[in-house]
């Protein structure tokens, strides 16, 4: 079978997957192995990434996509030339859990406690090491030591002073650590060079994280993963050496339109500053855009032009290729080397099954995680007028908006006062709704891993590489095309 033919001018709702016979015992996320590839260097437990909108990814989601296996990408939404909210964003992702902490934060022994109380309140951090002039460790200094106590009282006199310490001279693994936390009924580990310095500290809090999630998303140092956006022009160079200094595991060059001169130069100009950089680029919707960015030495594409829920670039501009048709050719054309993102259009979590198959390594999504709790934004109460009853009830809502919507271009560029003419002469290409605020996102990825399971049970598989395994061999044993009256018996309710 062609199938590039026979996808042609096709989207997710044009196709459904004929049924196999399934071999799997339990649809159970828990065993059935779904990991892939975000990007050359980065694997993941769990294919799905949060889309870098404003309305979509800041630290809140970030952290629960990485613990749950997936990873965010921290929107660039913020205003142009301020760079630091979006660092400070990958810098609390960064900070959220740890392995061991390589770098506490640390206070003289004769410092007084108004200094440790102002260095905690600002690093949120409770535990600080304390350290003598050389930076070799003399205490440890918690909030409970310092609760009800004046200002100028001495650092060194309410700390737990080294003697009282259990230390461990050296590194260690994470088991190990936890073997000597149980044995001597510790909370905290530090660490410490032969001659005395501060290595690092583990603490059981971070222990127990690793156990609560343990599909999640980390760095070598036991950190969760977090990406971060940039654009192509303006700022970029800035803002991109600021997140990687935070940490960053990826950096992903988003704009509308990857093809383009415009992302050469930047692709360019950041491998030249950042040799080693997990970079990510797009968006691209052809053969010739991804090949375009892999010839540049990108770690993995992102492909997707308009197929966005708050997206209109297809509606204004004519521009864009069907999403499936997208992502069948831009898998034949990277052909493995670099991982790609099937980024837009999914608004049914049968979407997601259908976007793996068909191209992507992982999936990102935005509108389908509009309304939870970790989105970024205000809720406000709207009246509705309920049709059975005819009464009028306050429903909590939020902001989902499309990065080039009028609304989002206005807050980035900082343009309140702009008039009218000016702001229709940006050319918006998105929309701004207001959506119902719910619950935590966890449990919609919860949901979508199970019925991602169900469909790699019902695809005759074992695993999610297995399944694309067997699609892309036989692709006729799997697809029907659908008619309209097929399309409105499956996906209509
Ligand atoms: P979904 O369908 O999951 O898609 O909401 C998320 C993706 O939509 C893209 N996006 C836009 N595309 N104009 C566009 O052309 C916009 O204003 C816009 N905002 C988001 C983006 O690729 C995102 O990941």
């Amino acid at each position: 079978m062609d199938l590039l033919q026979f996808v042609r001018g096709c989207t997710f709702d044009d196709f459904l997957f004929v049924p196999q016979l399934g071999v799997v015992p339990r649809r159970d996320p828990a065993v059935i192995d779904l990991s892939a590839r975000f990007s050359e260097h980065i694997p993941l437990k769990r294919p799905i990434v949060s889309a870098n909108m404003d309305t979509i990814t800041r630290a809140a989601m970030a952290v629960v996509l990485a613990e749950e296996g997936g990873i965010g990408v921290i929107d660039r939404g913020f205003r142009a030339g301020d760079i630091a909210p979006q660092v400070t964003e990958v810098a609390t992702v960064k900070r959220t859990q740890h392995g061991i902490i390589l770098d506490p934060h640390a206070i003289r022994d004769d410092r007084r406690v108004a200094e440790a109380r102002r260095l905690m309140d600002e690093t949120r951090v409770g535990t600080l090491a304390v350290v003598d002039e050389a930076h070799r460790l003399r205490g440890l200094l918690t909030e409970r030591d310092i609760r009800f106590v004046p200002d100028e009282a001495a650092v060194a006199d309410r700390m737990t002073s080294l003697a009282r310490l259990v230390v461990h001279t050296g590194s260690i693994s994470l088991s190990d650590a936890e073997r000597v936390m149980k044995t001597e009924k510790i909370k905290k580990l530090p660490l410490v060079n032969p001659d005395g310095t501060v290595l690092g500290l583990i603490t059981a809090k971070d222990l127990i994280n690793h156990r609560r999630h343990p599909f999640a998303t980390r760095d070598e140092r036991g950190r969760l993963r977090v990406a971060a956006a940039v654009g192509a022009t303006g700022d970029y160079l800035e803002r991109a050496a600021e997140v990687i200094r935070v940490g960053a595991d990826a950096v992903v060059i988003d704009i509308a339109h990857g093809h383009s001169r415009v992302m050469e130069r930047a692709i360019d100009q950041i491998r030249k500053r950042h040799e080693h950089l997990e970079l990510i680029a797009g968006n691209v919707a052809t053969a010739d855009g991804v090949r375009f960015l892999l010839e540049r030495g990108v770690n993995g594409i992102k492909v997707g032009i308009g197929p966005g829920g708050g997206c209109t670039t297809r509606v204004t501009t004519n521009f864009g290729v069907p999403q499936v048709e997208a992502l069948v050719q831009a898998r034949l054309a990277v052909d493995n080397r670099v991982p790609l993102i099937a980024d837009g259009g999914i608004r049914r979590d049968g979407g997601i099954a259908e976007a793996l198959l068909f191209g992507g390594d992982s999936v990102m999504l935005g509108s389908v995680f509009a309304g939870t709790e970790e989105t970024p934004g205000e809720t406000v109460l709207k009246p509705v007028l309920m049709p059975e009853s005819q009464k009028i009830v306050q429903v909590p809502f939020k902001v989902f908006r499309g990065m080039a919507s009028l609304a989002a271009v206005r807050d980035r560029l900082d343009l309140e006062e702009a008039d009218p003419a000016e702001l229709e002469a940006l050319g918006a290409e998105g929309l701004e709704v207001s959506v119902p605020a719910r619950g935590s996102v966890r449990t919609v990825i919860h949901d979508m891993l199970k019925h991602l399971c169900s469909s790699i049970s019902y695809g005759g598989a074992r695993s999610l590489g297995e399944l694309r395994e067997k699609f892309w061999a036989k692709p006729e044993q799997y697809l029907v095309k659908l008619s309209e009256p097929s399309r409105t018996e499956s996906f209509h309710r």
